[in-house]
């Protein structure tokens, strides 16, 4: 086939009408768990200063050096399309003065971000994200609750194959000494390493144990771990957010070289990973973990806080590989047929009448014919169809079809909508 003149970009896509009902239930099933915990939803905007990711995910990251969809606009301004939601909604508490509220502040938030990955599966250049973020406190019983929401969500949707993984990378303090024996360790085996992470050694040799290369994984396998680094009071923070989990009964696995690949993050790490070795390239579905410095960062006092994220379109291809179904609203609907020039006029009111009256009407209005108006009423399953034709306009009437049955029944105009209820009811 010859190439289209306009086709979509590369890793980004159209959601079709089809593939609506997978959004809508996430959003639903994430809407309802965040009422519940007492979330409260923030949209913040597509276009940001690109400093703010810049500085608040961190220059050496993939995301900041490779993904981000940034340009000047304009005005001279130097922007970028999101690659995340963090570093925005840290933006947002601090210039909306969040900070006089009652604290935690809890936000959620649900929609598109950007980053120029390289594609597969699972990876989109435009994707979607919903995420949690709690902002002013510093308690472990948060992190867990986080975990807690995000693992809810998924069994929420019906997914089995998924584990979580979890670390703590400590504070400033501890970081720095993990960091010189992680950096002595690598320098010994830097010739084993991929060119990128060679070159990572020197500027964020923490990044290395998130290269995915499997001869960079062999001797990532082999290094300091971050936990056996802990000062005290991050040791005791992991201690306890461990323990709740426990209460809580959500298991969990130790991965002491999960780092994720934001520099944001401050003691806890954690993803929840797709288990399904058949699909195995999903990878995580869901990621997060502790910024108790990014709100500094960002311009204002230490406020601690957690989140996570989840990626939408990783969640939806496992719930089709896992099958997962949507049960169809079973919306009771009504076909309206219209016959001759004077039904067709008033039809038009009539659909208006009928729709406010919350009754599902579909219609062909540029169809003409009988047939070929019962055939669509057909191949859509409609069970009643409302045939308004010339002679029923003039005498103020209309027939409803019961097409299950094959019967019809003529009834004054007035009175549709209540027979139409009438049957509705009937069939519950
Ligand atoms: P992240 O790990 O970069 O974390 O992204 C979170 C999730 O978004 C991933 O686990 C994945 O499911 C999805 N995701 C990321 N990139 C892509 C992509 N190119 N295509 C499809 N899905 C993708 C964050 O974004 C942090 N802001 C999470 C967080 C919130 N930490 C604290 N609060």
């Amino acid at each position: 086939m010859a190439k289209l003149k306009f086709q979509s970009l590369p890793g980004m896509y159209d959601i079709l009408p089809e593939e609506q009902k997978y959004f809508q239930k996430i959003y639903k099933v994430v809407e309802n768990i965040a009422n519940s915990y007492n979330f409260q939803k923030i949209e913040t905007p597509i276009l940001e200063p690109a400093e703010l990711f810049s500085k608040g995910v961190g220059l050496t990251t993939d995301i900041v050096r490779k993904e981000m969809y940034s340009f000047k606009t304009k005005g001279g301004d130097f922007v970028t399309l999101r690659p995340e939601g963090t570093a925005s909604v840290v933006r947002t508490f601090i210039e909306k003065g969040m900070r006089s509220l009652p604290q935690p502040v809890k936000l959620w938030y649900f929609g598109p971000f950007f980053r120029h990955e390289r594609q597969q599966l699972g990876r989109y250049r435009q994707f979607h994200q919903f995420g949690f973020e709690v902002l002013g406190e510093y308690s472990p019983i948060i992190d867990a609750q986080i975990i807690k929401i995000c693992y809810s969500i998924l069994k929420k949707l019906g997914l089995k194959n998924f584990s979580l993984e979890i670390n703590s990378i400590g504070c400033k303090k501890c970081r720095s000494c993990f960091k010189k024996e992680l950096q002595v360790f690598l320098k010994r085996k830097k010739a084993g390493l991929c060119k990128n992470c060679q070159k990572r050694l020197k500027e964020n040799p923490l990044r290395i144990l998130d290269c995915k290369e499997e001869k960079c994984q062999r001797i990532i396998s082999k290094a300091p771990q971050t936990v056996d680094y802990l000062c005290e009071e991050c040791h005791n923070h992991f201690k306890e957010v461990l323990e709740f989990l426990d209460e809580l009964g959500l298991p969990y696995k130790l991965n002491t070289h999960l780092v994720r690949g934001l520099d944001y993050y401050t003691k806890t790490v954690f993803e929840i990973i797709n288990s399904n070795e058949k699909i195995k390239k999903i990878g995580t579905l869901i990621g997060g973990g502790r910024y108790d410095n990014l709100v500094k960062l960002l311009g204002r006092k230490d406020i601690p806080a957690c989140g996570a994220s989840g990626g939408i379109e990783r969640i939806i291809d496992l719930m089709k590989f896992e099958n997962i179904k949507i049960p169809k609203t079973s919306e009771k609907k009504v076909f309206l047929v219209q016959l001759g020039n004077l039904a067709k006029k008033r039809s038009l009111k009539l659909f208006e009448e009928l729709r406010e009256s919350k009754i599902k009407t579909i219609e062909n209005f540029s169809k003409n014919s009988l047939n070929a108006q019962l055939k669509i009423a057909d191949r859509l399953k409609i069970r009643y169809v409302l045939i308004f034709g010339q002679k029923e306009a003039l005498e103020n009437n209309i027939l409803i079809r019961d097409m299950e049955k094959g019967t019809q029944k003529q009834i004054k105009l007035k009175n549709i909508v209540r027979e139409i209820k009438k049957h509705f009811k009937k069939d519950k």
